[in-house]
């Protein structure tokens, strides 16, 4: 949950490290530090804090070095200290790294390298790794030109967990070595440069050649040339792969945080994520699968599998596939399924929703999956994600890069993208008679999702009445229930104000004790079957002196709420994709009332490597 970047060119590395982690601050910001090659030997320079702490290190300009590493931290071993901080380095200073990930078996290594005369400074996992390398490196008697290499190979093969590392040596002043599993990494790649990240944006303004590892590629990276290595150090051959994303996609291109910027592009996120994959009159396409109709009637369960947000939209996708194509598909959280012992053979088909590609838990529950003869299908938005690379279906969604902490466009993405899938589905099973209605429902969303943003033009105001609230609840039936939870969900990751939500036939059976005075909830009520039910339970929590928001395409009396957000008229089956977006609105106009960091809150990063 930490951001590496790292640079070897012909420019001053510094500026090029620091723009960098202020790109991945969403990944961790609790300390940040930096690691240049100079004319006498390493640099280093760390403390907690934010990125632009670092900046503010006397003598962070005067760092000459084309060559360096860097860190954004979101601390899991040690409390957020400049000890705690990387880059880390062996005892003699011969060694700079930074790490991505943890290191399972960091006290077993400790121990050793303790009764080896190490001495450590630090609390965290990380530390071991540049000891471990020193400890390789004076071993080895044969002092070519792969002595480093070698000894980062044997320090990796002692490593259990997951890492992303950077390493540069003192004793090799042109060279950088990195190597991943099961943490992120890419390499970006122009004619005399490289730049090296957690993930593709931050560096997309530098170029749009990157190289994807696999997990124990390590990459022996000069100025020009990338050499690549398997876990033997067989030298192996890898193609660039050109990335289309535009660079000021990652950009906030005049809006005051990126989770408003991306809001507001939702109409575009659906449209590209609906491509030329679905249009009205012909089949939907999908290139990347190549389903029968006699697997997926052999079909006896579909999971969908997901952490968040992302498991929020597989509740709107469990509702499009059992209605559609009525296969029964149960919907759970990647850390709980794990341990579960969920029953999966060859007639599962399990879906995997990330938008990183990835987050750990989803990770390790599409292993077992595969590891129990089931196909595995991940949706992701990352091209080259870790995901997709364990998969064996991936299909994405075109929301461009996410960069807000705070899932929105890629939410509504996964929604779209699901049911597509289903109408997919539905297709090639013949279980749907209304295929060309829903397939008009889908394409008319961009256009109504603008609509949706112009409703919400004085949410700020209703913002502005509530924001000093501890607690506040969301209510729905049905599809709406499933944006009743991700509507709480958003308002607790960055306005810190305590949300429940709740169906809201369930309320009297408890929870309605909670409700008193001035207490907010907010309904949300896009179907038509259930929307009396709701209004009645809406009733009921006005009786007890409840302030109302309701968010709503049906015919209602207006005038029972405190506000009514109406949104544009749509069938249940994609209604999230719209009604989630007041609910978005609302909690950003919150955080901002709060003064809150709406993109990067508390406590949390943007993708979750850790279990
Ligand atoms: C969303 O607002 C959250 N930050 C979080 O719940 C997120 O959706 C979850 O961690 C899953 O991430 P992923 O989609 O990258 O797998």
């Amino acid at each position: 949950m930490c951001g590496i970047v790292g640079y070897i060119g012909n420019k001053k590395a510094t500026p090029i490290l620091i723009n960098g982690l202020l790109r991945l601050e969403y990944r961790g910001y609790d300390s940040a530090g930096i690691s240049t090659i100079e004319n006498d030997g390493l640099s280093i320079m760390k403390d907690k804090g934010r990125v632009k702490n670092l900046n503010e290190i006397p003598g962070i300009d005067d760092l000459e070095g084309t060559i360096g590493i860097a860190h954004t931290r979101w601390a899991t071993h040690g409390k957020p200290s400049k000890e705690n901080s990387h880059p880390h380095q062996d005892n003699s200073k011969s060694f700079s790294v930074v790490h991505n990930g943890i290191i399972e078996n960091y006290n077993e290594l400790r121990k050793f390298l303790t009764d080896n005369d190490y001495t450590f400074y630090s609390q965290t996992d990380t530390e071991v790794i540049p000891n471990l390398i020193h400890y390789y490196y004076s071993k080895d008697n044969n002092d070519d030109d792969k002595r480093i290499l070698r000894a980062v190979k044997c320090a990796v093969n002692d490593l259990k967990g997951s890492f992303a590392i950077e390493v540069i040596s003192k004793y090799d002043k042109d060279h950088m070595i990195v190597v991943r599993k099961d943490s992120p990494l890419v390499i970006g790649a122009n004619e005399d440069e490289h730049y090296i990240s957690s993930d593709i944006p931050a560096i997309l303004s530098f170029t749009r050649d990157f190289y994807l590892l696999n997990d124990y590629e390590f990459v022996v990276l000069s100025r020009d040339s990338a050499e690549f290595y398997d876990k033997e150090l067989n030298k192996i051959n890898k193609d660039k792969k050109t990335i289309e994303w535009n660079a000021s996609a990652a950009e906030k291109d005049g809006y005051e945080d990126y989770m408003l910027k991306e809001i507001h592009e939702q109409p575009t996120a659906i449209r590209e994520t609906i491509g030329s994959r679905l249009s009205e009159n012909t089949k939907i396409e999908f290139d990347e699968l190549n389903f029968t109709k006699e697997y997926l009637s052999s079909l006896n369960k579909i999971f969908i599998v997901a952490c968040g947000t992302a498991m929020h939209a597989g509740l709107a996708g469990k509702n499009a596939i059992e209605k559609i194509c009525k296969i029964p598909t149960e919907v759970d959280i990647a850390s709980e399924f794990r341990y579960r012992d969920p029953i999966i053979d060859n007639k599962t088909l399990c879906i995997f929703i990330s938008q990183s590609g990835e987050t750990a838990d989803t990770i390790a529950a599409l292993k077992l999956c595969k590891a129990n003869g089931a196909k595995t299908l991940a949706v992701t938005n990352v091209i080259g994600s870790s995901i997709t690379r364990e998969a064996d279906y991936s299909i994405y969604t075109h929301a461009g890069p996410e960069i807000a902490v705070a899932s929105t466009k890629a939410y509504t993405s996964q929604v779209v993208l699901l049911n597509i899938l289903a109408l997919y589905f539905a297709e090639i099973l013949g279980t749907c008679d209304k295929v060309n209605d829903y397939k008009k429902d889908i394409l008319e969303l961009p256009k109504k999702i603008e609509e949706t943003l112009d409703s919400c033009k004085n949410i700020n105001a209703f913002a502005k009445e509530i924001y000093q609230e501890h607690d506040i609840f969301y209510l729905g039936r049905g599809i709406d229930e499933t944006v009743a939870k991700e509507g709480s969900l958003k308002l607790k990751e960055i306005s810190y104000i305590h949300s429940e939500s709740y169906a809201a036939g369930e309320l009297k059976h408890g929870p309605i004790a909670l409700i008193e005075n001035g207490i907010t909830v907010i309904s949300i009520m896009t179907d038509s079957k259930l929307v009396e039910k709701t209004v009645s339970n809406i009733q009921e929590v006005i009786t007890r002196g409840a302030k109302t928001l309701v968010v709503t395409n049906q015919n209602v009396d207006q005038k029972m709420f405190d506000k009514t957000i109406v949104i544009p008229e749509t069938n249940p089956f994609v209604s999230p994709i719209l009604s989630v977006i007041p609910l978005q609105l609302l909690s950003y106009y919150i955080a901002k009332e709060k003064g809150l960091d709406v993109d990067k809150p508390r406590n949390l990063a943007k993708s979750v490597t850790v279990e």
